[in-house]
């Protein structure tokens, strides 16, 4: 949407994968103290979402959606006192950090909750009441059509004079892409994400080619960071994609998973692979771990100061797959000043792990002239690599990437320009 929202894509955390419907106010707070305590907040991530589960399962008398009041218990109090929802908007205000709800433009959420097709104008009301600077809006339960749907709750939102940034979860259902722009400020590019590495390539396949349809104010949305994770996940569907080990959707065995941190479904390296493709196709970056029990390299990817800076570029041009040849692939965007943020990405499963491969990105590329000079800098490392002409080469592991940042010595306005 054109509404100076979400010029740069949203970050934050989401309830859903750690907590799955079993949220409350407790649990948030916790959240919420960890975000600001571990530096997540200084680090970008400013809105902290309640997906599905939030609320009570009926309405209030007059029809208006309330928290469920045994795990929102400040909702139990005098009715003087302020909302539990808006209670909570007011204590993450104090910690630098936005609340998120989540509904749904059918007659119910996911997991049977009230929805909001029907009740659009007066649940917009009472989310711009209670404070709420984002709604995550879903697709259960749905009869009619789904862009009358959704055009709905952005018409109500709208009508409220609150800015709430409108992040849609259709599923990549209906080329949301084509629309979308029109419509909310994210969209879902795929079906749910879960804490495995096919599941993880599958949402990344799945959004190649659509950089063109995404910008300021509407971005395409791969789905919730796996970054820190572990499984099974709440809703049970892990078992979809299987975890890393064994055949891949293709067919193909994988051999060669790395050991896994502390049971974390992704290792390490595919943490980092994750984080750096999902930060340079310029998805919304939304934690989904449960922040008191995550490994210290994962607390540390999704601190990557300069990795979260290609996402939060002031540009806006989101980056594409720009080249492969087997599992050796190349994604480009478009920095500002004309540098471009590259990330090489080696996503060979059958090899054994000890094995890694030479990508060599050219300039050609990323439209600079063959023998341009640029400096190179590894971002996840925070070390530059020297002045290279025409093109520059790296070794990279296993379900790894190198994330570089090229700055041509004298960049020229119209390098700023190139689109992947
Ligand atoms: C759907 C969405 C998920 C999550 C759940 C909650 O599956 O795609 O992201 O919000 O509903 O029930």
């Amino acid at each position: 949407l054109d509404d100076g929202q979400a010029l740069v894509p949203p970050m934050g955390l989401n309830t859903w994968n750690a907590f799955g419907a079993n949220i409350s106010e407790a649990v948030v707070k916790e959240m919420a103290d960890l975000m600001e305590s571990l530096g997540l907040v200084a680090a970008g991530y400013r809105y902290l979402v309640l997906d599905d589960g939030w609320s009570d399962p009926e309405r209030t008398q007059d029809g208006r959606l309330q928290a469920d009041r045994q795990r929102f218990p400040s909702g139990k109090r005098p009715a003087c006192l302020p909302n539990s929802i808006k209670a909570l908007s007011g204590y993450l205000a104090g910690k630098g950090l936005l609340l998120g709800v989540y509904s749904d433009s059918g007659g119910f959420t996911c997991q049977g909750f009230p929805g909001s097709r029907g009740h659009e104008a007066e649940d917009a009301r009472s989310f711009a009441d209670w404070g709420v600077s984002l709604l995550k809006y879903d697709n259960c339960y749905t009869h009619d059509d789904l862009l009358e749907r959704f055009v709905a709750m952005r018409d109500a939102l709208n009508a409220t004079g609150r800015p709430i940034l409108y992040q849609l979860c259709e599923w990549g259902i209906g080329d949301p892409w084509l629309w979308g722009p029109r419509v909310a400020h994210t969209w879902r590019t795929t079906f749910d994400i879960h804490s495995s590495w096919a599941s993880v390539m599958q949402n990344l396949d799945e959004s190649i080619g659509l950089a063109r349809y995404a910008g300021p104010g509407h971005w395409n949305d791969l789905d919730l960071l796996e970054v820190g994770t572990f499984g099974p996940q709440p809703n049970g569907w892990e078992g979809v994609h299987g975890a890393s080990l064994g055949p891949e959707p293709g067919g193909a065995w994988q051999w060669a998973t790395p050991p896994r941190v502390r049971g974390q479904y992704l290792s390490e390296k595919e943490e980092r692979a994750h984080f750096a493709l999902w930060a340079i196709l310029k998805s919304p970056l939304f934690i989904a771990a449960d922040l008191r029990r995550m490994a210290a390299s994962s607390l540390a990817i999704l601190r990557s100061k300069e990795v979260i800076a290609i996402n939060q570029d002031p540009l806006g041009v989101p980056g594409d797959l720009i080249w492969k040849s087997g599992p050796k692939e190349i994604y480009a965007a478009s920095l500002s000043g004309g540098g471009r943020a590259v990330v090489l990405h080696n996503r060979h499963s059958i090899l054994s792990h000890l094995q890694a491969a030479n990508i060599t990105v050219r300039w050609a590329q990323l439209g600079y002239a063959p023998e341009e000079r640029a400096a190179v800098r590894d971002l996840y490392r925070q070390q530059d690599l020297g002045m290279h002409a025409g093109s520059f080469t790296a070794e990279v592991r296993l379900h790894d990437v190198a994330v570089l940042r090229i700055t041509p010595q004298d960049p020229q306005p119209a390098q700023e320009a190139w689109r992947p």
